[in-house]
């Protein structure tokens, strides 16, 4: 039985703080991805949804006059290790398993190699499927980030994955999938 949900992650005021930031629209996409992936891959939906739901909290705005300065951004971001780190310790804070939390945590600090020297990254599973629902929702210039959704929507979409993370590990668990 999992521990915290996708609500409870979702609802939090530190989450919601920082998804407005880089786009909810995009994150609940991505989650969304993440389960398709993880469910067809064998990887555990509930890991997979969460670091897809938080993969993003660690951007900041890089803007220079009024405007957002994409050199400045590609040059000095590093959302990707931010992100980890606070999406870890808002997991912790709110009760997720330890060995869960890092497990996600790692998820989202790969899930981009932009910051990485050039070279082949060997990547987990879960790993593998976070990228590949970012990489899914994806647009030119990065419009993804400006999606809109309202807010009722998205939490209806979030309550609708609990529902069937919760059906999927149940049925692993019994060893019917
Ligand atoms: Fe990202
Ligand atoms: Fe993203």
């Amino acid at each position: 039985m999992r521990k915290v949900t996708l609500e409870e992650v979702f609802s939090h005021p530190i989450t919601q703080k920082y998804l407005k930031r880089s786009g909810i629209a995009h994150a609940i996409s991505v989650t969304e991805y993440a389960f398709m992936f993880a469910k067809k891959y064998n990887v555990n939906t509930d890991h997979a949804t969460k670091a897809a739901l938080l993969h993003d909290v660690g951007h900041y705005t890089w803007y220079r006059d009024g405007e957002w300065d994409y050199d400045l951004y590609k040059e000095n971001d590093i959302h990707a290790i931010k992100g980890a780190s606070r999406a870890h310790k808002l997991l912790v804070r709110i009760g997720e398993d330890r060995l869960a939390a890092k497990e996600i945590a790692v998820a989202i600090l790969l899930h981009t190699d932009s910051y990485l020297p050039e070279g082949d990254l060997q990547l987990k599973p879960l790993q593998q499927v976070v990228h590949m629902a970012d990489e899914a929702d994806e647009e030119v210039g990065g419009n993804h980030h400006y999606k809109k959704m309202e807010d009722p929507v998205a939490l209806e979409r979030i309550r609708e994955l609990d529902r069937q993370i919760d059906q999927v590990e149940r049925e692993r668990e019994e060893g019917i999938s």
